[in-house]
């Protein structure tokens, strides 16, 4: 055989995953099984070069072949930390035990959020580029209410730095000091929030949230009785609203099924009780109702989220998740002028431009490209199979992790990794910070330390769930990625009983996981 008769498959430095190569060898070995059915082709212009031949041929009744990868290459790199496993401890000592404290050049795989870790698109790219500078009269801010207005259903589109700013704005204008917000578990910023504004927040998520064994496909779910007898007990005109999230992020990254959003509604609606949705992983939300709900196997994201979001009045979103932007955030109203007018006064105030939120017009820009990208089934089905792979790797290994695996993330329950710690020495910061040192993997503690103390006894909260989450970026990491997390896990697994818990040194008053420093219980 001569050299005429080779075909060659080069490979571009730096640009698929071993799993696309492996594809694309798999695709050529379903081909050579086919190989006896491969017609030949017949040149119809011949030259010395091969971009002058051309063929006539047919198609042959081939076996249909489909990539089954990422749906994206990759096309700029960062480079990633690689101290040693003696520096890294070292630096997580420095880091007083808390990951967030930890430089981002030490860290090899940063799990520590999804949260403005997004790699952008180069049509994102682009168009930030492509951006005019003024946001208060540019095209992009009218784009971006054109796309938002069309995911959404939503009329009043109001743009914010992040989430945590439609947050406040949020509570501010709905809640009346004294009134109750109902929620389906809470969100960091957004409980402060509400607490701020005089609020008192009442949790109504289903029981199965709370047990990090169960299985139940909903655990992100309101329980209908729970809500129901606090509305009895004090009276529609006593709540503010219902606080609902969507892919609840402290419950594991747990979604919410369609029947209960139109059932939260369908109670809430003929009282007069505004649904705000914090819908930051509202795609993920969808995308899980698309694969867990038959009725909706056959229904395009899109019009899934569209149908979600009916079931409200508005929304809060922080956009540096889903909407695949590392800065900016949404406050959105159905229909109600009165809000808006309300809202629009505080983002003047606090924010910047009705038109901007602070923001710039490259910022929008990319806000606007990222909702379309969000909006690809294709995409969103990779993301969260991609989270749910880490999870199968880890379960298949034992290691006691929140199940259903998550879409944005997996959740280690360190109550079950680390019995012998009591819940007042941290288990989860300690693991997390354990998993730095074994590993170069960055994950961040959702358990005790998050969660406060009781302002009343000044107790520690002790939540039911004590977890580290590993966080996923999107679109940043590939399944070999996942693999080398889900080993250096299994390997502190194996060593969990040296393992103990953590004092605080320093402890901040209010969101105390940011910036609170530990020191080893046993010095
Ligand atoms: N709501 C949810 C469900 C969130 O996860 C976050 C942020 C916010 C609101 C606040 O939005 O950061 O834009 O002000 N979550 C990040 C995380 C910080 O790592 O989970 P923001």
């Amino acid at each position: 055989m001569g050299r005429d008769n080779l075909v060659p498959v080069q490979i571009p430095r730096q640009v698929l995953t071993n799993r696309q190569l492996e594809s694309i060898a798999d695709a050529i070995i379903s081909l050579y099984r086919q190989r006896d059915v491969v017609p030949a082709l017949e040149p119809v212009r011949e030259g010395p070069w091969c971009d002058q031949m051309r063929y006539r041929g047919f198609f042959a009744d081939l076996e249909p072949y489909e990539i089954d990868s990422i749906p994206y290459v990759i096309h700029t790199i960062e480079r990633v930390g690689r101290l040693s496993q003696e520096e890294r401890r070292l630096a997580i000592r420095a880091a007083g035990y808390n990951t967030f404290l930890l430089r981002s050049v030490d860290v090899t795989i940063d799990l520590l959020t999804d949260s403005g870790t997004s790699a952008m698109s180069t049509d994102q790219w682009a168009a930030y580029d492509a951006a005019r500078a003024t946001p208060c009269t540019s095209d992009e801010y009218r784009r971006l209410v054109h796309v938002l207005r069309d995911a959404t259903g939503y009329q009043h589109i109001i743009p914010t730095h992040q989430g945590r700013a439609a947050e406040h704005i949020l509570s501010q204008i709905m809640i009346k000091p004294g009134q109750i917000v109902q929620g389906n578990m809470y969100f960091t910023t957004t409980k402060l929030h509400q607490e701020l504004a005089g609020g008192v927040f009442a949790d109504v998520i289903v029981e199965a949230a709370h047990d990090p064994t169960s299985t139940y496909p909903w655990k992100g779910n309101i329980d209908l009785p729970k809500l129901r007898q606090i509305v009895e007990q004090h009276g529609p005109e006593q709540i503010a609203y219902i606080s609902f999230e969507h892919s609840v992020n402290m419950a594991g990254g747990q979604p919410v099924s369609m029947d209960n959003m139109r059932a939260v509604y369908g109670l809430c609606a003929p009282l007069r009780i505004p649904v705000f949705f914090d819908a930051t992983r509202m795609a993920e939300n969808a995308r899980m109702i698309q694969k867990r709900d038959p009725h909706y196997h056959d229904t395009n994201i899109r019009d899934i989220l569209r149908e979600m979001l009916m079931y409200g009045d508005g929304c809060t979103v922080s956009g540096k998740k889903d909407f695949l932007i590392n800065i900016g955030g949404l406050l959105a109203f159905r229909d109600n002028a009165e809000w808006t007018y309300d809202a629009e006064h505080l983002l003047r105030i606090y924010e910047g431009n009705t038109t901007d939120g602070g923001l710039s017009a490259a910022d929008l820009a990319c806000i606007s490209r990222g909702v379309e990208e969000m909006l690809d089934d294709r995409y969103i089905g990779a993301r969260v199979r991609q989270t749910e792979a880490l999870g199968q790797m880890l379960l298949e290994a034992d290691i006691p992790i929140v199940t259903p695996p998550g879409s944005h993330a997996i959740f280690l329950d360190a109550k079950r990794f680390l019995p012998h710690i009591d819940q007042d020495a941290f288990p989860a910061q300690r693991l997390a910070a354990e998993i730095y040192v074994e590993t170069g993997v960055r994950a961040m503690e959702r358990g005790n330390v998050s969660k406060g103390r009781n302002p009343k006894t000044g107790e520690n909260y002790r939540p039911s769930l004590e977890l580290v989450r590993l966080t996923i970026p999107r679109r940043v990491y590939t399944r070999d990625h996942m693999r080398a997390v889900a080993d250096g896990i299994i390997r502190v697994y194996q060593r969990r009983e040296e393992i103990e818990g953590l004092r605080f040194v320093y402890e901040p008053e209010k969101l105390r996981f940011f910036q609170g420093r530990f020191a080893p219980i046993e010095e």
